[in-house]
């Protein structure tokens, strides 16, 4: 079974700017891959070449199997831009109803009434996109990409512009899109709660991955601290796992134990370190 999204080597230079520089980054089969950089990463225009809005200076991508850009690598996909911007005039029912025509997808009011349902708006389908909330307007965006049941949503900054209870919302249709076995790509230039529902992180820097791994082990272990009555004791190269034998060990030699920590940095440490703003 090919992977939802494969990037290999994926390069592009607009003029003198090289945006990315050769990427190397995949999203399995039902993954939830968050992609994390600071503004300017290359996150967008990676979306945008696996949307085929983007021609790659070099390197592939395909989607599902099939070149990005091409009819069928477009079918297999929804897309939330960044700054994305429904007519104000249309109702949310209207705006799914247009894209479910763009998409070609036979759903009809069945599908619109799933979609409203699942990022919670069906009380606000006929409400006017000028008159929802900000979050209201990504909710519905998030429905919109998945009209005609695409395998792969790309959704690019769905919650940057969201306060904490829309970002709350928006993890909440996350979890929801996991357990149905969505393949999703979420770009971010924050770190914050949503991020960590995903299975796997990916953070980019300068149009290079500069670290990738599950959000547990970009939580880097930094060692075991142990307070005796000889004072604290630091044995860096510990983990959690070597911590009941530390504590034997000391016990076996006479000491008293007052206190163990282990000592991780946290994903965000790890971005910040990753993307060089640590000194910011
Ligand atoms: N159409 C374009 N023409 C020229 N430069 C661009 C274009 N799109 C993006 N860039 C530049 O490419 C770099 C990466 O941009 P982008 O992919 O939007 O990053 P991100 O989404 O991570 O903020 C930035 O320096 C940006 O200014
Ligand atoms: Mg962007």
């Amino acid at each position: 079974m090919a992977a939802a999204l494969q990037a290999r080597g994926l390069a592009k230079r607009y003029g003198a700017l090289e945006a990315l520089a050769g990427v190397d980054l995949e999203v399995g089969e039902g993954e939830l891959v968050g992609l994390l950089g600071p503004n300017g990463a290359g996150k967008s225009t990676l979306v945008k070449i696996a949307c085929g809005l983007v021609r790659p200076t070099s390197g592939s991508a395909e989607v599902c199997g099939a070149r990005a850009g091409t009819r069928e690598a477009r079918r297999s996909l929804g897309y939330l831009a960044e700054l994305f911007r429904f007519p104000g005039w249309h109702t949310a029912d209207e705006v799914l109803a247009l894209h479910q025509r763009l998409a070609g997808s036979l759903g009809g009011a069945a599908e619109r009434g799933e979609l409203l349902d699942l990022v919670g708006l069906v009380e606000a389908r006929k409400r006017r996109v000028d008159a929802m909330s900000k979050g209201m307007q990504q909710r519905l965006g998030i429905a919109q990409a998945l009209v005609g049941q695409p395998p792969l949503l790309l959704l690019d900054e769905p919650t940057s512009a969201l306060d904490p209870a829309g970002r709350r919302t928006v993890r909440g249709l996350l979890e929801e899109l996991r357990r149905r076995r969505v393949s999703v790509l979420l770009n971010s230039h924050l770190l914050s709660e949503i991020e960590l529902v995903c299975d796997r992180v990916v953070i980019l820097a300068r149009g290079r991955v500069v670290a990738a791994g599950r959000p547990e082990e970009l939580a880097r272990p930094r060692g075991v601290e142990i307070d005796t009555d000889a004072g604290t004791q630091t044995f860096p190269r510990a983990s959690r796992d070597d911590a009941p034998r530390l504590v034997a060990d000391l016990i076996a030699r006479g000491e008293r134990v007052y206190g163990v920590r282990v000592l991780s940095t946290t994903l965000e440490e790890t971005y910040l370190s990753a993307v060089g703003e640590d000194s910011a």
